[in-house]
């Protein structure tokens, strides 16, 4: 990933060698603020109030997370607490569990003694494998993107449309749904993305927008509300989502709004692509119906933080800006975090395995 220029990944170990090191997301795209994870507490605190977010993010922030706890203890019991804890910090992201299901193969055996090492060791080995899957997807969405624009009047630009974060700020490397957007960018195709704001928390307008425009990919960000009309004018070519957990039958679990986003471009006759690493496929899990939705505070729907916009006088130059939280509305809220996508309306999953139907995902 791209940052003013330099080449980083979204988490990683700092000089010490063990404590972690990932960028507080809350604050992007005003604040560029990388953070040091030194205990359990800690990582717990970044994965449940999404100073991480992003489904594979969340599986390596949590190998990592028990390699910390362990440091503290490495008793079996102590194990299992720490796996426990960070099981708990959000329901929906299955690589959160396929993660710490990893880490407890290659721990459990292990005397105490050895534990702290082979859990660093394994989560690098964990992340190492985000970062290859994303830039495998990254490949074969490369050709989706090319086959697609080959149909099209030769100079055209082709137009992508997204929702939420599916780049690398969700991922250790790359991204899912970015991946193919950032290749095809880099091997000349003429892309310009529609960003979907995604409220409540904004992770399209906010997170999204500064990958793009990090890596230099024309990018627009609409209200949540305006695909549909995009897709019935054919201002869209296709559309890329990632995903927290893909059932056994296929059905999508994303981002809230990624249903209607379907179910509009299934009526235009747009292709819907979901882009996926086999960490994020649940065979255990029947169907969508069966996934659990998070439930997150009222106050993220109720009200909107920013930076204030008259001038700040009193700032140094360089400092970040003043933020300010407004309030939206005093009446009851709800804040679902996640909708289904049923498997009838995706027109192919997107894998490190190739393009395809249920087949690329089973393997
Ligand atoms: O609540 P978030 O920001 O963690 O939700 C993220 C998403 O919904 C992403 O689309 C999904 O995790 C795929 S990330 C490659």
């Amino acid at each position: 990933m791209r940052i003013e220029g330099a080449h980083h990944r979204s988490i990683g170990l700092w000089e010490d060698g063990w404590a972690v090191k990932v960028l507080d997301q809350r604050l992007l795209p005003w604040e560029v603020r990388w953070v040091r994870l030194e205990t359990l507490d800690h990582a717990c605190a970044a994965i449940a109030d999404m100073w991480v977010r992003g489904a594979p993010l969340i599986g390596i922030t949590a190998a990592y997370g028990l390699a910390l706890a362990l440091r503290e203890d490495a008793s079996d019991a102590a194990l299992e607490a720490a796996s426990a804890r960070l099981s708990a910090t959000r329901p929906t992201a299955i690589n959160l569990r396929w993660a710490l299901d990893r880490m407890r193969a290659a721990l459990d055996p292990l005397a105490p003694g050895l534990r702290v090492a082979a859990a660093y060791a394994r989560a690098g080995e964990l992340g190492d494998e985000d970062e290859a899957l994303c830039a495998a997807i990254g490949g074969h969405g490369l050709e989706v993107l090319r086959t697609l624009a080959a149909t099209r009047p030769p100079g055209s630009v082709l137009n992508i449309l997204t929702h939420c974060n599916a780049g690398w700020l969700a991922t250790v490397d790359w991204g899912t749904a970015l991946a193919p957007i950032y290749r095809a960018h880099d091997a000349g195709l003429k892309l310009h993305v529609w960003v979907d704001e995604t409220r409540p928390r904004n992770q399209g307008a906010l997170l999204t927008a500064f990958e793009l425009a990090s890596h230099g990919v024309p990018h627009t960000v609409i209200s949540d509300n305006a695909g549909g009309l995009l897709m019935q004018r054919g201002q869209v070519d296709a559309v890329i989502v990632g995903t927290d957990r893909v059932a056994a039958n296929g059905d999508v679990c994303n981002k809230v709004g990624t249903y209607l986003k379907a179910l509009a471009a299934h009526d235009t006759g747009v292709p819907f692509y979901v882009a996926l690493p086999y960490s994020t496929f649940d065979p255990a899990c029947p169907d969508g119906a069966s996934i659990p939705i998070e439930e997150r505070s009222g106050t993220e729907q109720s009200t909107l933080t920013g930076p204030v916009l008259e001038p700040d006088l009193g700032l140094e130059p360089g400092r970040p800006p003043r933020q300010a939280t407004v309030r939206l509305t005093g009446s009851p809220v709800a804040n679902p975090a996640f909708d289904i996508t049923p498997a009838r309306l995706i027109s192919a999953y997107i894998t490190e395995r190739g393009v395809g139907g249920l087949e690329v995902l089973r393997g």
